[in-house]
């Protein structure tokens, strides 16, 4: 995946529909319920991108730490945070830290563009530094939910530009293969598949990775169904 090709002005620019501050304050609360953390304890914030979560979490009395491996997404969380939030850059791939956080998140798919043994291998990395009894937290978009509603061409206009999603659900592999086409001065094109595990296989890798509880919700903490498209993993180590 070329990530300066996927985060850049284009990402900012259509996101910024999706991403409000509603939608900001609704995943931090989820991070919040997902983590139960205690005020002053050391959060990683993994691939952090914008800090858009990273920020508040520290107004709200936590030392946060964001990683993430884009130099530009990194740019733009230092200027949302300022010196509330330890920032470095870091491909999650490389984590290599040990029990150096109380909890971590991982929001909004940023876990699953790699290979399956890549992903087993970052979750391991995560276990390592987490503190004993310390939890992970992932957001992912839940399997089931997505084939129902699939659509092999998703297009977000805005001003006149366009995003296009041209995507395919590999169902041997679980995961959606997608050739994005931005028409916006000028015409740009991403490709990037997405993993979607089931609850089964991506609690089996955090058990194999070290984490001794998994439990599952939607983003709202309610058990998860068919209509939740978002599926929340929150593993105890
Ligand atoms: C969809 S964005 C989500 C960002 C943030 N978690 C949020 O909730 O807004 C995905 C992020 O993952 C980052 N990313 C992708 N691959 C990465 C990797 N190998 N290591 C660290 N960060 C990565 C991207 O740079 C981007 O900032």
């Amino acid at each position: 995946m070329d990530l300066d090709a996927l985060f850049n002005d284009d990402y900012d620019f259509f996101y910024a529909a999706q991403l409000t501050p509603a939608i900001d304050a609704r995943d931090v609360d989820s991070v919040w319920r997902a983590l139960q953390p205690q005020r002053g304890q050391t959060v990683l914030d993994l691939a952090c991108g914008s800090g858009r979560l990273a920020a508040p979490l520290a107004a709200r009395g936590l030392c946060m730490h964001g990683v993430d491996a884009s130099a530009g997404m990194l740019a733009r969380a230092r200027a949302r945070c300022g010196d509330r939030v330890a920032l470095r850059q870091l491909d999650m791939r490389e984590l290599d830290e040990r029990e150096a956080y109380d909890h971590a998140f991982n929001w909004f798919t940023s876990l699953t563009y790699f290979e399956d043994a890549v992903i087993a291998d970052v979750l391991a990395r995560v276990a390592r530094a987490l503190r004993p009894g310390g939890r992970f937290a992932i957001d992912l978009p839940q399997r089931d939910a997505v084939a129902a509603r699939f659509r092999p061409c998703v297009a977000v206009e805005r001003d006149g530009h366009l995003m296009i999603d041209l995507c395919r659900f590999d169902t041997l592999r679980g995961r959606v293969d997608t050739e994005r086409v931005v028409v916006r001065d000028g015409v740009r094109r991403a490709s990037f598949f997405i993993r979607l595990p089931t609850p089964n296989e991506l609690a089996a890798w955090l058990y194999r990775a070290g984490f001794a509880e998994v439990v599952f919700t939607d983003l709202d903490g309610r058990g998860l169904g068919l209509q939740s498209w978002h599926m929340v993993a929150v593993a105890t180590r």
